[in-house]
């Protein structure tokens, strides 16, 4: 199929200029202002902007949590979900079991994602058991373009490794190239101070967030860029919650620019105030790291717009109302996470509204920054001669309000119901093929390709 594109305003960092964009095959083939060809399709994008489209690199879908309970968008639903939200790839987390070898997880995964993903994909090794940690497994990954692996400092018993471990760990990412994320908050104190809380009764939702205080995300974030400092290797910090944390990760980067860092929508829009009204509502608001005081919220844009944060990513991880229920008597029991996947272009899209981070900003979060640091730099995350045709059509002047009763996430509730959004994307195109327009989604389950990703690249930041 051949589509060109008129007179959109292209955003495609560094550049911004109005033009066209041609499109064969499901490649970038022209780019200009002004691009003569004959296509199947002409879409006239004026007082349209036109993105490289939205690449999430921290989702959970179909994830297993305990029990019965998984996480509620599998690759079909969460995948749509994406779409309609502006976003063309996403990057995944196969969580090991204890006990399984790397390999086999990387089977499950793709068997869940296959014949159900309606965009691009790709994974990060989750590694939680290193007794069955073999070389060949690490070699199978990166042949396989995983070039990405995340550990936990959190959830003893369950994920959480230790310091000789994550130390361990951080050594083989360095013979395999791979980048390390982490999520980083000290799961060994948080525990105490949970059992603490239990012990006097407090078995509230907002006690999840208060036994989660934000010095012990920054004490983590602090001790993972130690250890990869010792070994010099890059480092990313997933969803950066709090001002401490990312206070930790400024001061770093002035010594090791590739201390690299994230945070997600929830951060930016949420706080303890949504936790805190003592009603069953508090419930939907439990993911991790938790909701901090409101104010942390200017910080992180700032953090945005100043680069200390390179990444705005979701942690997508649905759960239902009724799956949250299970912790009626006990916060520990509810299935921890939020669903955000649809949301995050039009949610930073209204920080650029309010001039809290500039529009190249917004698609170098969203898109450019997520291309660079995973390995997927030209071929996405940028409009250029080439490149894979994912591109957004976005509509500046639309204005919504979120709630569940318009979602697509396969969820009972939003956590960001009633808030208005920002700006809209009209017409969704992946690998050249357009797949959302006039409200609906035009794709076929499966039709999503496995991405293989490069190693990561310091000299592309
Ligand atoms: O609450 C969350 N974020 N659940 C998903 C797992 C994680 O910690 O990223
Ligand atoms: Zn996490
Ligand atoms: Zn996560």
């Amino acid at each position: 199929m051949k589509i060109l594109i008129k007179k959109g305003l292209i955003i495609s960092p560094p550049e911004e200029f109005v033009g066209d964009i041609f499109i064969n095959d499901g490649i970038i083939e022209a780019v200009g202002e002004h691009v003569f060809k004959e296509a199947d399709r002409v879409i006239d994008a004026s007082g349209k902007f036109v993105i490289p489209g939205g690449i999430d690199v921290h989702t959970h879908l179909d994830m297993p949590y305990s029990g019965e309970i998984k996480s509620r968008d599998d690759f079909y639903t969460g995948t749509v979900a994406a779409a309609f939200g502006g976003t063309t790839t996403i990057i995944d987390f196969p969580t090991q079991s204890k006990g399984k070898r790397l390999k086999e997880t990387f089977f499950e995964w793709i068997d869940k994602a296959q014949q159900k993903a309606v965009i691009d994909y790709s994974f990060h090794m989750i590694v939680t058991d290193l007794n069955v940690l073999e070389d060949s497994d690490f070699k199978f990954l990166v042949d396989n373009g995983i070039t990405s692996i995340k550990i936990f400092t959190a959830y003893p018993d369950r994920l959480m490794l230790n310091d000789r471990e994550l130390f361990s760990i951080m050594m083989t990412a360095k013979k395999y190239n791979l980048l390390v994320m982490v999520h980083a908050e000290n799961g060994i104190i948080i525990d105490e101070l949970i059992k603490f809380a239990l012990s006097r009764g407090y078995t509230q939702p907002k006690y999840h967030a208060l036994s989660r205080p934000p010095v012990l995300e920054a004490e983590a974030i602090n001790r993972v860029i130690t250890y990869a400092s010792l070994l010099d290797i890059p480092i990313y910090i997933v969803h950066t919650s709090s001002l401490e944390g990312l206070r930790v990760i400024k001061q770093s980067r002035e010594k090791k620019k590739d201390v690299l860092a994230e945070t997600c929508p929830q951060y930016l829009y949420l706080s303890l105030e949504n936790i805190s009204k003592n009603t069953d509502d508090d419930y939907k608001f439990v993911f991790t790291p938790p909701v901090r005081e409101k104010w942390n919220q200017e910080f992180l844009w700032n953090g945005l717009s100043d680069n200390t944060l390179q990444v705005l990513s979701t942690d997508h991880c649905p759960f239902n109302f009724s799956d949250r229920m299970i912790g009626k008597d006990d916060f520990t029991k509810i299935p921890n996470g939020g669903a955000v996947i649809e949301h995050r272009l039009e949610l930073s899209f209204k920080g650029v509204k309010q001039n809290k981070i500039d529009l190249k900003r917004w698609v170098e979060i969203n898109s450019t920054n997520p291309a660079k640091i995973f390995g997927m730099y030209p071929t996405k995350g940028i409009i250029r001669v080439g490149s894979d045709a994912d591109i957004v059509i976005w509509n500046p002047e639309i204005k919504r309000t979120i709630s569940a009763s318009n979602h697509h996430m396969n969820i009972d509730y939003s956590m960001f119901e009633g808030i208005e959004s920002a700006g809209k994307a009209e017409i969704v195109i992946s690998s050249g093929e357009i797949i959302i327009e006039d409200d609906q989604f035009i794709g076929k389950p499966g039709r999503g390709r496995f991405i293989q990703r490069k190693s990561f690249d310091k000299n592309l930041l």
